[in-house]
């Protein structure tokens, strides 16, 4: 999966020594002449690490003799000579020497060894912060429930991620640019959009919300030109009083509502349009007094702009559409969208204010309001998105982009399947199944998005079968099979989801898939353990190339994945394997002969 690294600042602390930086600071390691070569391999072998400021060592004072900044200080008194450091025979690179201590630089090492450090200041004391790794292992608290939140993805924000081109207005879900700069909906990224709204929805204070029309009890005061209509009327279709307007076909005769709205920002209504019509929403920048528009138009444009002007096209049928809209998120997109640099636009929430809704053309909207989420209408938008791009033969939700894993795979050609993208669906319609008290909708497009599961990728499933015994579902299926660890767990947890939550006699299916995965993983799980680190995918062996390695947010993404694994399975290899995974976050390794 290609999704996580955005999510949770998982990269923090990392960027305190750019390789361009001069190396102040130095770390301190038992030096011997005959180790010389070896000693920065075996660096957290060599324990005795301390912190050496140049500048600053004055300041340092503490009671303990073993303290490092008194044998900095120490170090100091000795004076400290420059000293060529040979690396590997390879190259020299500058060090200090003090006594029989040397140091070498932190900004070699971190590049070298690919560790983080930072240094920190606590009380007025400095110190430097090693760290091993920089991603986030999640501890689960109770027992993983399928009708609960979903992993750790309340945390996620989805939306805002830079490879999310925008939200699409005629469908509420994100765009993806990952794989292709137009944007293309990816239905991994769109179930985890799903996912992460249902899990807000648990763990966020409810939200605030104020009704601004709702055609019956409140009714804001639209301010109509002489040429333009508005009246309130009873619709049968919808069974509600509704708001329908028409205005002339002069632009600068809008029916207009004055607000003056701050904080909450996610505006939701039951909208109609004709064609040529509009609702646009202007936000203000409160110290500057900028004005943006964001314009939801009649049309099937996914997103485009023009100065201070945005346009999402909510679609080009004339029916009642749920649109719900994070105007932050589509301010920042439009703002984006026209621009090279993405930070230069970023405008924070707290300095814009709602000024002005605005209505052209002719239709009728109802039940508009502002609020501090709306996570429920965001989680089924996802839901009907996948209710309504399936394949209804295969089951499948095909990724509209073509994909090569790496060299020496096949390309994966426009129109493939992910048992990840697969898995992720099931769980968005397996939840939406319950949540919804029985929409059979959600519950057969979830039982049907199983048909991957069993055919081979070779017949455009996503089955691969490990040395003709063990059944894996591929995230990319790929020839040959890839075996990418993290998207199979998350495959067979929508089996799981699924199977808990869909009637007994209608689970069957994914229970059997989900106990063959489960055997699998048992038996698979091994081949990932490198020791100090996990692989990614099994190519070393299917290609017979070097390993894969799983940067720091893919290894813990697998430690997350077997903590909430230990919770629901009787299976202590999955709890010990997590275990010595987070060791090597820390540093450590697997014994050596
Ligand atoms: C300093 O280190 C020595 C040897 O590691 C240890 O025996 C001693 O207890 C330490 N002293 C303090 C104050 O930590
Ligand atoms: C969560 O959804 C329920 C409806 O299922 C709603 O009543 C509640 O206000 C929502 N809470 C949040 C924080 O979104
Ligand atoms: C507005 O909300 C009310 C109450 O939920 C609902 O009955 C009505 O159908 C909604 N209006 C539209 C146009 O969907
Ligand atoms: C939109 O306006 C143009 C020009 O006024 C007109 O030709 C066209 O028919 C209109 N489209 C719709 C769908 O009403």
């Amino acid at each position: 999966m290609h999704n996580l690294q955005s999510g949770g600042g998982c990269l923090q602390g990392q960027n305190i020594y750019s390789s361009k930086e001069p190396p102040i600071f130095f770390l301190i390691m038992r030096f011997n002449i005959k180790i010389a070569l070896i000693f920065l391999i075996s660096i957290s072998i060599f324990t005795m690490l301390v912190l050496y400021s140049i500048c600053n060592t004055d300041t340092i004072n503490s009671q303990n003799p073993n303290d490092s900044s008194v044998n900095a200080k120490a170090f100091e008194a000795q004076g400290s000579e420059e000293i060529d450091c040979d690396i590997n025979g390879e190259y020299v690179i500058g060090c200090k020497k003090e006594g029989i201590e040397v140091y070498i630089p932190f900004s070699f090492l971190r590049r070298y060894f690919e560790v983080n450090g930072k240094l920190a200041t606590n009380d007025g004391i400095s110190r430097f912060e090693w760290s091993h790794s920089y991603s986030k292992i999640y501890h689960p608290k109770s027992k993983y429930d399928p009708r609960g939140v979903y992993m750790y993805f309340e945390n996620y924000n989805v939306e805002v991620r830079d490879r999310v081109k925008c939200v699409s207005a005629t469908d509420g879900v994100p765009v993806s640019t990952q794989w292709e700069s137009q944007g293309y909906y990816y239905p991994t990224q769109i179930a985890q959009f799903g996912l992460s709204h249902y899990s807000k929805n648990l763990t966020e204070p409810e939200p605030r919300r104020k009704i601004i029309e709702d055609g019956e009890k409140e009714l804001a005061k639209w301010i109509i030109p002489q040429s333009a209509a508005l009246q309130r009327t009873w619709n049968h279709n919808v069974d509600s009083e509704i708001l329908e307007f028409k205005t002339s076909e002069n632009y600068n005769e809008a029916i207009k509502l004055k607000l003056d709205h701050v904080l909450d920002f996610v505006m939701r209504l039951d909208i109609l349009l004709n064609g040529n019509s509009s609702l646009t929403v202007i936000l203000q920048n409160r110290e500057t007094k900028d004005a943006y528009f964001l314009h939801y138009i009649f049309s099937d444009i996914l997103i485009t702009s023009q100065d201070s002007n945005i346009y999402h096209g909510i679609g080009s049928t004339m029916e009642w559409k749920k649109l719900t809209r994070d105007l932050i998120v589509d301010l920042q997109k439009g703002l984006n969208y026209a621009s090279k640099d993405k930070s230069k636009h970023k405008i924070p929430r707290s300095k814009l204010k709602v000024i002005d809704i605005m209505l052209r053309g002719s239709g009728a909207i109802d039940n508009l309001t502002l609020s501090s989420s709306e996570h429920m209408q965001q989680f089924y938008d996802a839901a009907e998105w996948f209710v309504k791009y399936q394949d209804a033969d295969t089951g499948g939700w095909p990724i509209p982009v073509k994909r090569r894993l790496a060299s020496g795979f096949m390309v994966l050609e426009s129109g493939w399947y992910s048992a990840m993208g697969q898995g992720h669906a099931i769980s968005v319609l397996a939840r939406a199944f319950y949540h919804s008290d029985g929409d059979e909708r959600y519950l057969n497009a979830a039982l049907n998005g199983l048909k991957p599961f069993r055919l081979p990728s070779s017949e455009g499933g996503v089955l691969a079968t490990f040395l003709n015994k063990f059944h894996w579902y591929e995230e990319y299926p790929t020839k040959p099979a890839s075996y990418v660890l993290n998207g199979f767990i998350y495959s067979i947890l929508g089996l799981y989801d699924l199977m808990s939550i869909a009637p007994v006699d209608q689970a069957q299916e994914a229970e059997f898939l989900y106990n063959e995965g489960i055997t699998t993983l048992k038996n698979m799980l091994p081949l990932f353990d490198m020791g100090s680190a996990t692989v990614y995918d099994l190519r070393h062996f299917t290609l017979g190339i070097a390993p894969n390695l799983a940067r720091w947010d893919y290894h813990a993404t697998h430690i997350n994945q077997l903590l909430l694994l230990d919770t629901i399975e009787e299976e202590p290899l999955f709890q010990t394997t997590a275990e010595r995974w987070i060791g090597y976050m820390n540093g450590k390794r697997a014994d050596h002969n």
